[in-house]
C-alpha cells in the first residue's frame, strides 16, 4: 500500500516520525500528489538536493506553507535566488562566523547569567519560556539594533504568529494574522523614526538601511520584512533545543548524570539532541529545473521539500538513528542547520549562545528533572520541537 502522507494531516502535524521512516525505506524521493511535490527524506538526497544550486528556485518561498499552499512570501535574501541571495545575505553574514560569534560571547555569557539568576531561587522554571526562548527573543533584537531590550516584548507577537489550533492548515488563523499585523506595525514605527533620525540605526537594521547593491537599496516595505524574517529565525529554533536538551537529558538517567558531572559534554549533547529532535522539521524550495535525484526524475516547476529531520534518522547515515547518544561518534555530518548556499546563517550563534545557556544553568545545579506531565509540544509541519518545558532542580550547597 502506498504512504498516505500529507505534512498538513493531524497525524503528521503531531509526530511524522513514523511517516518518515517509511519514506526512507522507498529509497527514493517521494511523491506527494496532492501538491505535486516531493519529499526528500533520505539524508544522500537531501544533501544532493541542496547542492543542486542553480535548479533551485527560493523566490516562490521557502516554508513548506508559501511554497505548498501558496502563504505571502515574506521577501529577504532567503527567498533570493544565486548571485542576488549571495549579495543580500553578505551584508551581515560577517557578523556569523565563527570568529565574530566568539567576540559575541562575553555578552552572550553576561544575558543568560542575568535571566537564570531571576530563576534560580525559584527551584523551577519553564526553560522555554521563562529562559531561553527570552534570551534569544532579546538577543535577536539586540542584533538588529532595537532599543533596550524590545525584542522581548515581540517574544509572545511572534509564539501567535507560528502558532497552530488543531487541523489548522497554514497561517490562517485570526490569531496568527493578528500577532502579523501588530509586529508589523510596531516594526514599521519604528523604521519610520530611523529614517527620520538615521543616527540612531545600530545593528543588522543599520546595515540593510544603508546596503545598496547593484544600484538598489531597500524600500521601507523590504526592510521590514528582512526585520520580521531575522527577529523570527534568530529566536525560535534554538530554544527549542534547549529545551529538548532538557527532556532527552531526563529519559535517560545515565547521560544525564555523565553531564552534571562533566560540563565539557554539554556541547556534544546539544548537537545530539538537535540531530535527534531537528526543530527546523522541513523548508521548501521548487524546481527551476529539471534534475534527478536517486533516479527519480525531478520536473521544473515542482515543488519540494527537504525533510531535515528525516535525514538526522536515516539509518543509512547514522548507527541507531532511533537512540539518543550523546556519545556517539558518527554525529556529522548531519543536516541540523541544512546545507549548501542557504546553510543556516546563525549556526555559530545557535550552538554557541545555545552551549552558554545551559552552562549557566547547570552551573548552580546538582540534579534537575522535567515535569513530563505538562511539557508542551509545538504543533505544525515546519516547526517541530518543545515549546513549554517545566524542569524542577536542587542547587549545589
Ligand atoms: C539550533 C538552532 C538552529 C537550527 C537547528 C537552525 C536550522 C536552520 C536550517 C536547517 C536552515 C536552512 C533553511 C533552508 O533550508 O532554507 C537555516 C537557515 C537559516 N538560519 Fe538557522 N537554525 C538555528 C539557529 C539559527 C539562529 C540562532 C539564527 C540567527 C541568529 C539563524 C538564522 C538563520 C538564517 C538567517 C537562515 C536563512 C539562510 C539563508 O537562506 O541564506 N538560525 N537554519
Amino acid at each position: 500500500m502506498g504512504i498516505e502522507y500529507d505534512p498538513y494531516s493531524d497525524e503528521a502535524m503531531t509526530d511524522a516520525t513514523e511517516f518518515y521512516r517509511q519514506m526512507r525505506a522507498e529509497g527514493c524521493p517521494h511523491h506527494i500528489e496532492k501538491y505535486d511535490a516531493w519529499a526528500f527524506t533520505r539524508f544522500d538526497d537531501v544533501k544532493s538536493a541542496s547542492l543542486k544550486g542553480k535548479c533551485l528556485d527560493f523566490t516562490h518561498g521557502q516554508t513548506p506553507g508559501q511554497v505548498l499552499l501558496g502563504e505571502e512570501v515574506l521577501e529577504s535574501f532567503s527567498t533570493k535566488n544565486g548571485a542576488e541571495h549571495r549579495k543580500w545575505r553578505g551584508v551581515i553574514a560577517g557578523d556569523f562566523t565563527q570568529q565574530a560569534v566568539q567576540a559575541q560571547v562575553p555578552r552572550y555569557r553576561e544575558l543568560a547569567r542575568r535571566l537564570w539568576l531571576e530563576n534560580r531561587d525559584r527551584g523551577q522554571l519553564d526553560v522555554y519560556r521563562d529562559y531561553a526562548n527570552r534570551f534569544f527573543c532579546i538577543n535577536a533584537g539586540y542584533k538588529l539594533g532595537l532599543p533596550g531590550e524590545d525584542g522581548e516584548r515581540y517574544r509572545a507577537l511572534i509564539d501567535d504568529i507560528l502558532h497552530r489550533e488543531r487541523g489548522q492548515k497554514g497561517a490562517t488563523s485570526q490569531r496568527n494574522q493578528q500577532a502579523f499585523a501588530e509586529l508589523a506595525e510596531r516594526l514599521g514605527a519604528y523604521i519610520a523614526e530611523i529614517r527620520e533620525h538615521p543616527e540612531r540605526a545600530t545593528g543588522f537594521t543599520k546595515a540593510y538601511m544603508e546596503a545598496e547593491i547593484d544600484g538598489r537599496r531597500l524600500t521601507d516595505h523590504e526592510l521590514l520584512l528582512y526585520m520580521i524574517t531575522l527577529l523570527i529565525v534568530g529566536s525560535e529554533t534554538t530554544p527549542m533545543v534547549i529545551a529538548a536538551f532538557f527532556y532527552y537529558l531526563a529519559q535517560h538517567p545515565e547521560q544525564k548524570a555523565a553531564v552534571l558531572a562533566d560540563h565539557s559534554l554539554i556541547r556534544q549533547a546539544f548537537l545530539e539532541t538537535a540531530r535527534f529532535h531537528q526543530p527546523t522539521n522541513m523548508l521548501a524550495r521548487t524546481a527551476l529545473d529539471d534534475f534527478e535525484i536517486a533516479g527519480q526524475q525531478i520536473c521544473k516547476g515542482q515543488k519540494l521539500l527537504f525533510v531535515y529531520a528525516s535525514a538526522n534518522r536515516d539509518e543509512a547515515q547514522f548507527d541507531r538513528p532511533d537512540a539518543f547518544d550523546i556519545f556517539r561518534s558518527d554525529l556529522e555530518p548531519n543536516m541540523t542547520f541544512g546545507m549548501g548556499s542557504h546553510v543556516c546563517l546563525g549556526m555559530h550563534v545557535g550552538i554557541e549562545a545555545g552551549i552558554i545557556i545551559i552552562e549557566e544553568m547547570l552551573k548552580d545545579i546538582e540534579n534537575f528533572d522535567v515535569e513530563f506531565d505538562k511539557v508542551e509540544r509545538a504543533y505544525g509541519e515546519h516547526l517541530s520541537g518543545f515549546i513549554g518545558m517545566p524542569v524542577r532542580f536542587t542547587l549545589k550547597s
